[in-house]
């Protein structure tokens, strides 16, 4: 039985001397990584260029001070000792919606110790694990690339096992007709292997500059075509006669067998290629059958006009059977083969226009400092410093806010700004920058925040802009100062925001926001935070007022000073412990946030144990919005609250432990109970999770932070009437129905998109398992953006901040 052994490893290459030969390179993108020359590769005729245009950072290394390699590309490479990530950025000539072949090589080169190990990314997708078994073998990935933006990224990926380094990338054009396959994926390289030579086939015979290796085959005959055998056209693949013109058949066999074990779960696509290279004498015949994994694929009797064969299926083992049939006189020949796994690549890379435009404000700028690498908005972990994207446009990522204040930059406003049209805020205060400001910045449709401040325009500002800001007529009128003072104030506003205490507390409603911060500041000072139990008696006069109950005892209002407080104390019968006590107070007082931070104290006098927390009288967030008062939230002050509450929690997660992460200290803490001060913890609140790992992590807040999202939009309960507030609003989601999900009581008065961003923010936090939930860094940008939408949606104007222009007039 003859075997054609396939180890499963990487391509390893072996250079074998070639015949340099003039021929058209147009379209390849050939760079030599840490090379600081351009040169042509003696033997293929490859013109390599130096990685400096493609690339930001890392060090480059020369190899040949230790030893020179004849094959020149090898002698250098780059290596990444400082970011996480680092991208060579490829534009091909033919841009998008073609498909490329993209190959990336390692040598890391003898006596340099350990190799390291890294991920390789292509655009915002794993594409591989680099691994080096051994440093003194060429290392070689490889993808047939089906593009959807103009711009490819080829991103290292530091996994904290060594600097990642790369020594060559290569990108080469292929037809959009090669390799097509059933659905419009990338095409990952396992093999390619010719049959029946001893020399690697690649560019100028392969016009496409793929690299055919050689396979280790044992028990088969060499067969090569003569020069009476002339092969007659291309199959669609492409694959170059030198590469048809040699085979191999079995000895003393009528089988070939082709093996490997799968290395990936992804499905396979193998393409086989055939072709008849001798001359058959007329009582002769070749004719075999094909079996991929014992299925029948089909009798084949190759001619000289080249078949291939695509197969594919997904299976933790291969066999291909090629078995000469019965009326065949002649043994079953193969010429070569191509293994691939199908990729689908799942992250839509940023918008065309809008990446062009950021590659060009970088290099405007010179913007070097700012790591802007790879694509500007996905993944979303790396989204450019001072870009904030929409991910949920159809087809692209979209740029929607761009902040570089304080940047440094000097010169005019970039004209390509006027090509970001999804653009709703723009922020380039305190930079240096001269010349008009640009009547295009009215011209953009969606812009609705503006500021420019700190900079050095010439006058004047163009009127179309001034007018379709709130405060332009005014400016024109003189009022400069204090209308532009109270347009800051807008803008400012979701900053300075009013207090809200989650779940534990309180919410200050009605209370204009200077004086809430004020009192937040108050707040701040240090206070006692040990009382005897003779205190709490006099703090709360004996017990007079009981505000709450519930499963671990009564709360009680009193005062400390001028503080308003309420005072949970412990029952002896209570299911909360001593330990859960003291855990409750170690974590209140390792909180720093004071906007969310509450204890005032806590009382451990013998067996009386209580916790003081500040008070406010207003009332809590869920009376506001449960209990039916006739002043119903509007959906822009929801939108506000949460916004506030993701940025406090945002700041500090550890603040935001205290309050959910307390669960654990009540459960059988039961949400009817709660009157002013709302326990947190109640059960709708907890991160399912929690009761599989039995740990609460910063995903755990999110997942409470989604639950008091969504009681904000709807107005309800965490749990109502035993239904999870999670499972009645994704039930309704998934109807599409989100009118039915807003609170009724608002009677539509809220905006549908700004509605259909805040449910889909809220049931992201809440998803079932926590990698898939986004951080609260995520929400809390999610939910500015809303606010703002809502607010400018509201005025129907732009802000535009232009303090510092005040004396500049339209004409
Ligand atoms: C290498 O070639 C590129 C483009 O072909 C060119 O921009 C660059 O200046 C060249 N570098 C050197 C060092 O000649
Ligand atoms: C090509 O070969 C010649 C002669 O051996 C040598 O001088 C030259 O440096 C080589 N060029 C490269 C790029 O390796
Ligand atoms: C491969 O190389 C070996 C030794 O150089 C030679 O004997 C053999 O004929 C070659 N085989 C083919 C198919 O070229
Ligand atoms: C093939 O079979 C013949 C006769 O049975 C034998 O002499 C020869 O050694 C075999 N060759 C191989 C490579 O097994
Ligand atoms: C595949 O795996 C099996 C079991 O681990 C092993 O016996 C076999 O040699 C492997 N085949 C190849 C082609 O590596
Ligand atoms: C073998 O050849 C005969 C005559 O050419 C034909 O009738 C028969 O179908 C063939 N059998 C197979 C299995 O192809
Ligand atoms: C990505 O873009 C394609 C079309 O270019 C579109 O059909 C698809 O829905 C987009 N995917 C996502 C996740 O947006
Ligand atoms: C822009 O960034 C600066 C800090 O870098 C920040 O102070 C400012 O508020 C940001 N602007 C907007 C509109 O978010
Ligand atoms: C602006 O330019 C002036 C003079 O060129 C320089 O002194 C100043 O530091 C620059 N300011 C900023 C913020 O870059
Ligand atoms: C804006 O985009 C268009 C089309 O993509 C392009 O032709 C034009 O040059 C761009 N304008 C600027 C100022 O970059
Ligand atoms: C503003 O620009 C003018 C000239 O355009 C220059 O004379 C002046 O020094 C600049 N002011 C600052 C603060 O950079």
């Amino acid at each position: 039985m003859t075997v054609l052994r396939v180890i499963f490893s990487i391509l390893v290459l072996h250079v074998a001397c070639m015949i340099y030969a003039q021929n058209d390179q147009s379209g390849f993108i050939s760079i030599d990584c840490g090379s600081e020359s351009n040169y042509t590769q003696n033997g293929t005729g490859i013109n390599y260029v130096s990685d400096d245009g493609f690339i930001e950072g890392g060090e480059s290394y020369d190899l040949s001070r230790i030893r020179n390699y004849r094959t020149r590309v090898y002698n250098t490479l780059r290596s990444f000792p400082q970011n996480e990530r680092n991208c060579y950025t490829l534009r091909p000539q033919k841009g998008k919606n073609n498909r490329y072949l993209i190959r990336a090589m390692f040598f890391y080169g003898e006596s340099r110790g350990q190799p390291p190990q890294f991920d390789l990314h292509i655009g915002a997708d794993y594409w591989a694990t680099v691994y080096i078994s051994d440093p003194s073998i060429y290392v070689v990935y490889e993808m047939l690339h089906l593009t959807s933006s103009d711009y490819i990224h080829v991103c290292l990926v530091n996994t904290a096992r060594g600097d990642p380094f790369i020594t060559s990338l290569e990108l080469r054009p292929l037809d959009i007709t090669m390799y097509k396959q059933r659905s419009p994926s990338s095409l990952i390289l396992n093999y390619r292997q010719n049959f029946g030579t001893n020399e690697t086939v690649r560019y100028d015979d392969d016009k496409y500059d793929r690299i055919w290796g050689l396979p280790n085959v044992v028990r088969v005959r060499a067969v090569q075509a003569s020069d009476a055998v002339s092969l007659k056209s291309f199959s669609e693949e492409q694959v170059p006669l030198k590469v048809m013109s040699t085979a191999i058949t079995p000895i003393n066999s009528t089988e070939l067998y082709y093996r490997w074990n799968a290395t990936s779960i992804d499905e396979y696509i193998i393409y086989v290629h055939l072709a008849e290279v001798e001359i058959l004498e007329s009582n002769q015949k070749r004719e075999f059958n094909i079996y991929n994994n014992g299925i029948f694929i089909g009798t084949f009797s190759p001619s000289t006009s080249i078949t291939t064969i695509m197969l594919s299926s997904n299976s933790p083992t291969y066999e291909l059977i090629l078995r000469q049939t019965l009326n065949s006189t002649l043994p079953p020949i193969l010429n070569a083969i191509e293994v691939y796994t199908l990729k689908q690549l799942l992250q839509n890379q940023t918008d065309d226009q809008d990446a062009a435009v950021m590659w060009g404000i970088k290099s405007t700028y010179g913007l070097t400092n700012l790591n802007w690498q790879g694509d500007p908005c996905v993944p979303q972990q790396y989204a450019w410093v001072g870009l904030y994207c929409n991910y949920n446009a159809p087809r692209a990522a979209r740029i929607r806010s761009l902040n570089l204040s304080s940047r440094g930059l000097s010169g005019e406003i970039a004209t390509a700004l006027a090509n970001l049209t999804m653009l709703d805020s723009l922020d380039l205060s305190n930079n240096n920058l001269t010349g008009n400001v640009p009547k295009f910045l009215a011209e953009l449709d969606s812009l609705t925040f503006l500021n420019l401040m700190g900079n050095n325009f010439t006058r004047p500002i163009p009127a179309e802009l001034l007018a379709k800001s709130k405060n332009g007529i005014e400016e024109s009128s003189g009022e400069d100062k204090s209308s532009s003072t109270r347009i800051i104030a807008v803008i400012l506003a979701p900053i300075i925001a009013c207090i809200v205490v989650l779940s534990i507390i309180v919410f200050i409603m009605k209370q204009p926001r200077k004086k809430a911060l004020i009192k937040s500041e108050e707040v701040l000072t240090p206070r006692k935070q040990q009382f005897t139990y003779s205190e709490v008696l006099s703090i709360t006069n004996n017990f007079q007022k009981e505000i709450g109950r519930g499963g671990f005892g009564r709360v009680f209002q009193g005062s400390v000073g001028d503080n308003q407080v309420a005072v949970k104390m412990l029952s002896e019968s209570s299911s909360q412990g001593y330990k859960e006590f003291q855990a409750e107070v170690k974590l209140l007082m390792e909180v720093r946030h004071t906007n969310i931070t509450s204890l005032v104290g806590y009382c451990d006098d013998n067996n009386h144990k209580g916790i003081i927390y500040d008070f406010m009288a207003n009332g809590n967030l869920g009376e506001h919005l449960f209990d039916g008062r006739p002043n119903v939230l509007s959906w822009e002050r929801r939108l506000q609250i949460g916004c506030d509450a993701a940025d406090e929690m945002n700041e500090g997660f550890q603040a935001k432990l205290a309050d959910f992460g307390l669960s654990r200290a009540y459960p059988t803490e039961d949400a009817s109970h709660a009157s002013s001060v709302k326990v947190a913890g109640t059960i709708g609140y907890l991160d399912p999770e929690y009761h599989s790992t039995g740990r609460l992590t910063e995903k755990s807040d999110v997942y409470s932070f989604g639950v008091l999202l969504l009681e904000l939009i709807t107005g309800r309960r965490a749990i109502t009437e035993g239904v999870n507030i999670v499972n009645w609003v994704q039930s309704l989601v998934e109807e599409g129905n989100v009118e039915a999900i807003i609170d009724s009581r608002l009677e539509g008065h809220f905006d549908i998109n700004t509605a259909w961003k805040g449910v889909e923010t809220a049931i992201a936090c809440v998803c079932l398992t926590s990698v898939e939930r986004p951080t609260m860094n995520d929400v809390a940008m999610d939910l500015k953006h809303c606010v703002q939408t809502e607010k400018t949606r509201q005025s129907g104007y732009m802000s535009l901040n232009l303090e510092g222009l005040n004396d500049l007039k339209p004409r």
